[in-house]
């Protein structure tokens, strides 16, 4: 049996349940394949049943607040895909009737959808004879055809693409397109795949040649930007803090976090004091500073490690712009200072009482 065939039998016997695969819809298919770019079904699959129970069609999502995908979307990861979903679900819903077109080339007309997510509407939606290519496709279609074109290279989406086109049986777009992913996702795995229980074992070219390890070829990533974060947890005498939103370019665009002082190398707890006792966001005096975690909390992502300080400053008085911690709970943080929030929160309300009372200091 030719390798499409046998990987489709292998699809019908092993796929996993997944919520996305009962129906298809293309609003819940296109939400499922964003939130599962960059990110494991384990990870977005609570993800997909929260946004799917708040927003059940595209014109609940359409009419959100930015604020509010935001907030459902925390902890996810890459907020831009939250932000473009939200643009896109309001072009569908108000210029398209929330009627999402038909076909590839139609999807590929709105803003946030690119070649892999309107391939993957088209053929899980419509069936329409268009492949998918993902970091799973790259993985499995280069190993078993021993393709050593390196996967980062500006031709090779197009290569691979030739190379699924070719091979994806007409008519079964949509069980073929599942079938590769899935089996790159279970089987075909990154790292030690268990190539000794494998249906291709005796025709995958990559295991002939004991190549698999080695395929598919990626170049190395630019190096990751190391950055130094201090953030501001103010407290004043109400218990208030105060919280800015992101609004430059780059990471966690428009998300909340604490006042930021960010710095160019890693500085010592006595210089960040210093700059701490300089800071002009608040004017109230500062009558405590206490490190609010005792390591410093290394936040990765894809291009930047971020080392992260917390700092709890107490002023006296009354903070200007101060909020209150319970009204934080419906903004969107970045996850690493959420759990902070989490945790740190209740401390930081205790203590400042504790201020008030100087004998229980
Ligand atoms: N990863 C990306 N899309 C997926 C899908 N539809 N099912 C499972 N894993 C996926």
């Amino acid at each position: 049996m030719k390798f499409p065939n046998l990987l489709i039998q292998w699809y019908l016997q092993h796929k996993r349940d997944l919520p996305w695969r009962h129906n298809t819809n293309p609003y819940t298919i296109w939400l499922s394949e964003i939130m599962l770019q960059q990110t494991r079904v384990a990870q977005g699959l609570p993800y997909f049943l929260r946004f799917t129970e708040r927003f059940p069609t595209v014109f609940e999502l359409a009419n959100a607040s930015e604020e509010e995908v935001l907030k459902l979307w925390q902890g996810l990861g890459y907020y831009s895909r939250a932000r473009n979903l939200h643009k896109t679900a309001q072009q569908v819903a108000f210029e398209y009737n929330g009627v999402f077109p038909k076909s590839y080339k139609e999807l590929l007309l709105l803003k946030g959808i690119g070649e892999y997510t309107a391939a993957a509407i088209a053929s899980f939606a419509y069936n329409e004879n268009v492949p998918v290519v993902d970091g799973n496709v790259f993985r499995v279609l280069s190993r078993y055809f021993d393709v050593d074109t390196d996967i980062a290279s500006a031709g090779a989406k197009k290569e691979f693409t030739q190379l699924a086109a070719e091979l994806l049986p007409k008519g079964k777009a949509n069980l073929f397109n599942q079938a590769i992913m899935e089996f790159g996702a279970l089987q075909c795995v990154p790292k030690s795949p268990d190539c000794q229980n494998c249906i291709f074992n005796d025709s995958c070219a990559g295991l002939q040649k004991k190549k698999v390890a080695q395929l598919p070829v990626k170049s190395k990533k630019l190096k990751v930007r190391e950055r130094f974060f201090n953030y501001l947890v103010f407290s004043d005498e109400q218990a208030n803090t105060i919280i800015q939103q992101r609004t430059q370019k780059g990471i966690w665009h428009n998300l909340y976090e604490f006042p930021l002082l960010e710095t160019e190398t890693a500085t010592t707890d006595a210089a960040i004091l210093t700059l701490i006792q300089n800071q002009s966001f608040v004017s109230n005096a500062i009558t405590q500073i206490e490190l609010g975690s005792p390591e410093t909390i290394v936040h990765k992502l894809s291009h930047q490690h971020l080392n992260i300080k917390f700092w709890k400053v107490t002023v006296t008085g009354r903070l200007e712009n101060g909020i209150s911690w319970e009204s934080m709970q419906k903004m969107p943080f970045p996850i690493v200072i959420f759990n902070f929030i989490e945790k740190d929160s209740f401390q930081i309300s205790k203590k400042v009482v504790n201020l008030k009372d100087p004998k229980r200091n």
